[in-house]
Order: C-alpha cells, then structure tokens, then sequence
C-alpha cells in the first residue's frame, strides 16, 4: 500500500479545490530545500535512455510532463520535475490577477476517474509568476509557459493580452502555448478564427526575439474537418506544435452524481476522443508537426496509446489527482516495458506508430 492510497480518501474528503490547494502547499514545502528536493527525485525518478526525446529544440528526459492548470502561479515547479515529471507547463497565466467563476468550481466525478471544472482563468497574474521564476529560478526540465487573455477582453485588448504576457514570461520558457480552447471563460468572438490566430501568432513572432517554440492547445469537441482546418490555419502560421486537447464540454455515460455540473470534462472519459484528434492531426500532417497529447493520460498503456498515435509527449492532470505522486515513475517504467515488448528502442521510435 502506497503512502498515497492512504492519503487520498482522507482528500477526497475535503472538497477538491481545498484539496488541490492543500498539496501544493505540500509540494512546495517538498520543493523548499536542495536535500528535500534529492529526497524526492531519489523516491520518485525514474530514467531510462529510451524515454528521452528532443523536440521542440530541447531535450526532455521523458515524455511524461504536467498540463497546464495545476500549476498556473508557477508555486511547485521544482517538486513537479523532482516527482520525475519530464517537463512541466504552468498557467494559464493571464496580464493581470484574476479570481476566476465563482466556487465551487472544481468537482470530482469519482466513479468516472473524471473530474469537472469551471475555474475560468483564476490565477495571480504575469508580474507575480514572473517574479516566482525569478526567485525560484528555473526547474531542472523543460519549462512551457501557457498564455491567456482576461475574461473581459474584447477581440483587440485579447492580442495585447497574449503579446504582454509573452513578453513577461517567454525568457523563462522551453516553449509557449497560446491557449484558445478554454471551455469555461466567457466566448465573447470566436477565439478560434482563421484572422484572430493570424493577429495572434503574427503579433508574437514580431516579439519573438529568442525564437522560442510557440505551440497552439485546441479542444477535443469540434468537428473533425473544423479541428483540421485549424491545423491548416496554425501550420501555415509556422506554429511549431498542437497541444491536443483540452477538456470537453461533452458528458457522455457518465455515473457520478455531479456529472451534470458545467464546465469542462477531464480524466478517463475524454481519453479516446482526445487521442483520436491526435490520430486525425498525425495522420493529416504526416507527423511533421509535434503534437503535445493531453486527456485521460493515467496509466503507462494510455501515455502509450497516445504516443503511438502520434504525440512526441504526453500530459496529465485528472490522472495525477487519481494517482499521487508517483504517477510519473510508474507510467515511465511501463512505457520502457511496454516498447521492449513492441520492439521500440525508443519512444521516439514509437511516435505514430499506428498510423498507417
Ligand atoms: C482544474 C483544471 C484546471 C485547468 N486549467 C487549465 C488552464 O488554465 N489552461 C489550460 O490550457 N488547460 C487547463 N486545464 C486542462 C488540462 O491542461 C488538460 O488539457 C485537461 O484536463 C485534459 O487532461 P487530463 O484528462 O489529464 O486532466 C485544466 C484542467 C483542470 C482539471
């Protein structure tokens, strides 16, 4: 028995964003010290030459990183890479401190390892998360930095929004990723127009000085020709990778009692739906653009089943909540065992291995 398996019915006590807050504060007591730090990489790490995978040019010891929204404010990067994550993505950080819809906002589904939330962008804002990087200096993984626009912000303040928050933040950054695919902030244009994008990506790459890699994450629900035609749109931007996806606005055969609640789906039930977008990107762009896969990761078979779908890295969230802190460690191990038994040498390798 896990330490975890005894903690977590005693978490899932507490309501979820209690909890949630309840083991950052954990983590970042982990994270305070150099030794504390060794201790947890020693318990939790694991390494094998067949994780490591170069894309987005840098090296990421495994493909096994963190999703946006667990650590918007940047507090617990360094315990996130010390649990053996291969890289770690905070934000969505918007220019200014935002409370985000008010609580609850943040529901369990137990019964369909899901959860559902509606945070809508709550987080401390750029200069506080700049300021954290600053003090806490970079973790020793590949960093990602998701950016986002105010609630209020009309179609125009939206750009200046995303060019500020780049601005800030993209010197601590591996990557970046502009975020369009919230399900729960206020829709007031079409976040996902082919001239919105345009305005978006041209305005960052002018501010672009270091030339850091800059993704787009999309959401599992549209149509699959609506889901390609904006891979056409970003390709031809030279958007240099798909976060693929985020949560879903659907709620098929679910059984948990606050399944009706709104907001976006997480977990198990979104995980087929998010690997087939992979598949449908991979196959579409014959694997020339990398694709981060994100949705119901919680098992080595599932981070599997989405790198052979086409994904250079994968990403969890619900997963992590479900399964501790060991998480990282127990799904790297397995991608290892599970290419020995497919006759992979490396996960790179193994990258659309299904497509045809
Ligand atoms: C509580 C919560 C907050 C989230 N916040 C963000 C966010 O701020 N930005 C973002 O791009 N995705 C956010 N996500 C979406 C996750 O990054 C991920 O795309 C989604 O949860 C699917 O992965 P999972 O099934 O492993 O959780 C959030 C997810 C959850 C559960």
């Amino acid at each position: 028995m896990t330490l975890y398996s005894r903690v977590r019915p005693l978490a899932f006590k507490l309501p979820p964003e209690r909890a949630h807050n309840l083991g950052k504060q954990a983590l970042r007591t982990a994270q305070a010290t150099r030794l504390s730090r060794a201790a947890l990489s020693y318990a939790y790490r694991y390494d094998h030459p067949a994780l490591e995978v170069d894309v987005f040019d840098s090296t990421f010891s495994n493909p096994v990183g963190v999703a946006a929204g667990f650590d918007k404010n940047a507090e617990v990067t360094h315990a996130l890479a010390a649990l053996g994550f291969g890289f770690v993505e905070i934000g969505t950080v918007t220019p200014y401190p935002q409370e985000g819809n008010d609580r609850p906002r943040l529901f369990r589904l137990r019964e369909d390892d899901a959860m559902v939330n509606r945070m809508g962008f709550n987080g401390q804002g750029m200069e506080r998360v700049k300021e954290r990087l600053q003090v806490d200096g970079a973790p020793n993984v590949p960093l990602g930095v998701n950016v986002g626009k105010m609630n209020s912000s009309s179609e125009d303040e939206a750009i200046e929004d995303y060019r500020r928050v780049f601005d800030r933040l993209s010197p601590f950054a591996d990557y970046v990723v502009v975020n369009v695919s919230c399900p729960n902030t206020p829709e007031e244009f079409d976040e996902t127009s082919p001239e919105h994008l345009e305005r978006i990506f041209e305005t960052l790459e002018a501010e672009n000085h270091r030339d850091v890699p800059i993704l787009v994450k999309i959401g599992p629900d549209s149509p699959e020709e609506s889901i390609l035609e904006l891979v056409d749109v970003v390709r031809d931007l030279g958007v240099d990778g798909i976060i693929a996806t985020n949560t879903s606005t659907t709620r098929e055969s679910l059984e948990s009692p606050d399944r009706e609640e709104w907001g976006g789906l997480s977990g198990k039930p979104i995980e087929d739906r998010s690997t087939a977008v992979i598949r449908t990107i991979a196959d579409h762009t014959d694997g020339d653009l990398p694709i981060v896969g994100v949705g119901g990761v919680d098992s080595p078979e599932s981070a599997y089943r989405k790198i052979r779908a086409g994904a250079s890295l994968v990403q969890l969230y619900t997963g992590f909540v479900y399964e501790g802190p060991s998480t990282a460690k127990q799904i790297n191990r397995g991608v290892v065992e599970l290419l020995e038994r497919d006759g992979f040498s490396s996960v790179e390798e193994a990258v659309g291995a299904d497509l045809e």
